[in-house]
């Protein structure tokens, strides 16, 4: 415990001087961390013992191994991998539409391999695409849906490129039974969204807020392809369930909490209050900008406010005067990133609040007004840095000093976020890790977090979205 603090006070003096560096020059720092965690993140993808298009969540092999492929995570980097093809040109592009395409053969191995969840559910595999008989949390249902999502975003890019040859063939093939890896997910993800499974962080089942708000997203994103596509009778389908859906995620509403939970009718697994960073991972990934439960809305505001709240409270790290807070997964977490003891804020959790805080600031600028609720006001109080202006009941106009007051506030406190993830990353080495210390600050858990390294490129871009007009 003491050395603990003695840690934290050193910490603490090198922030003074970091953090408000930092903040001087906070493009050029996030720039150059994510042209590194650009290569850092390849460099995790189709490595030489490996199979091409396998991604290991980490290069760690011990405390902890995470020399694995998992479907989550890979999907959540190949979602990166998108958006950077994207928005590139030249070799640079060619080299990332093969790593998708190396990624979409492996991905429709791996649904073909028998294995322990006997279905597309199996959460982790060996790097080399063998099934991995280890004990584990399975089904993670999350899995496909985020795969389907990933390369439905790709499939749409391809057919605007006129590649609807191979969207047909290997993508979406409006066959069944199908050949396809998006179709094979959808089909999965839609007759499979009804039973509990095992969530995110691989320690629960049950129903899980993240779980569903992505597959949802995927059957809406699905939907609409196969509609392209002249499969109409999915197209329905897809989109049928997804309504479903939608209606059982009103559930997850905890209305004396104030806070939208993570998961209910659970299975089993430890019980935890439900206040959980996943709720707003799921808002980002599973976002289909049709409004449904989108970044802004008042419920995940809300949920925002009084997860960060919490986390306040229980961080050391968060007793620094001038910065914003570090986020864990959950207030009641105690993996400390190799073993289980205390747990600690997660570089994806704390720039999730900063790509949280870019979506609202771009998605507020587009309304006509701001209305001010019971369940927004303390995170937009926060984002303008004032808890004595805003008032339930208010409606911010246009035209409304105010209105730019939240807009540019919310901007800030997702550079503020961007501080934080700096000041804890330190050091040269670029090297994002899984956690860093709820006392001392320092890094620890898996080195170079794949995940760690595709969140802050996410957040990159949301930052010069929230800048564009
Ligand atoms: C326990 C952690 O809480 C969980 O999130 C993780 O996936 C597993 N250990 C494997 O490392
Ligand atoms: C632990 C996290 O809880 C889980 O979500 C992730 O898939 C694995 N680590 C691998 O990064």
């Amino acid at each position: 415990m003491f050395s603990n603090l003695a840690k934290f006070a050193v910490a603490a003096c090198v922030l003074v001087q970091t953090s408000s560096s930092l903040a001087q020059d906070l493009p050029t720092q996030i720039n150059a961390q994510a042209e590194a965690s650009i290569n850092l993140m390849l460099a995790n993808i189709s490595r030489p013992d490996t199979a091409p298009g396998s991604v290991v969540a980490s290069p760690s092999k011990a405390n902890p191994d995470y020399y694995f492929f998992w479907v989550r995570d890979a999907a959540i980097t190949m979602n990166t991998i998108g958006l950077l093809y994207a928005n590139s040109s030249g070799p640079k592009q060619q080299e990332y539409l093969r790593i998708l395409t190396e990624y979409v053969t492996f991905s429709r191995h791996l649904q073909v391999t028998p294995n322990r969840s006997g279905g597309l559910g199996e959460p982790k595999w060996m790097a080399d695409g063998t099934p991995d008989n280890e004990e584990w949390g399975r089904p993670q249902n999350d899995g496909p849906a985020l795969r389907a999502l990933t390369l439905t975003r790709l499939a749409n890019l391809l057919l605007k490129q006129g590649q609807t040859n191979y969207v047909k063939q290997a993508l979406y093939d409006g066959q069944l039974p199908t050949q396809s890896v998006i179709k094979a997910d959808l089909e999965y993800v839609a007759h499979n969204w009804q039973n509990p499974c095992v969530d995110l962080w691989e320690e629960i089942g049950g129903y899980h807020f993240y779980t569903l708000i992505v597959q949802r997203a995927a059957l809406i994103a699905g939907s609409k392809l196969a509609n392209q596509l002249q499969d109409d009778a999915a197209a329905l389908y897809y989109k049928e369930q997804a309504t479903h859906i939608e209606q059982f995620l009103g559930q997850f509403w905890n209305p004396s909490g104030g806070y939208i939970s993570e998961t209910i009718h659970q299975t089993y697994g430890f019980q935890k209050s439900g206040l959980d960073v996943a709720v707003i991972l799921g808002v980002l990934h599973g976002n289909t900008g049709d409004g449904f439960l989108s970044p802004g809305n008042d419920a995940v505001l809300s949920t925002a406010y009084r997860l960060m709240s919490s986390f306040q409270q229980i961080y050391k790290v968060n007793t620094l005067k001038g910065m914003v807070p570090a986020i864990g997964r959950y207030p009641e977490d105690t993996y400390n990133g190799s073993g289980e003891s205390e747990g600690n804020p997660w570089f994806i959790a704390t720039l999730a609040y900063a790509q949280l805080c870019y979506e609202v600031s771009r998605d507020f600028a587009r309304l006509d007004n701001i209305k001010i609720t019971n369940l927004n006001v303390a995170f937009l109080s926060f984002a303008i840095n004032d808890g004595n202006t805003l008032k339930e009941g208010m409606t911010l106009s246009k035209d409304n000093p105010l209105f730019a007051k939240v807009i540019s506030g919310l901007k800030n406190r997702g550079d503020d976020f961007f501080v934080r993830v700096l000041y804890h990353n330190g050091g040269a080495d670029n090297n994002l890790t899984e956690q860093f210390n709820r006392y001392s600050g320092y890094k620890q858990g898996a080195d170079n977090l794949t995940w760690s390294h595709a969140a802050f490129i996410d957040a990159t871009a949301w930052r010069s979205f929230a800048n564009r007009p």
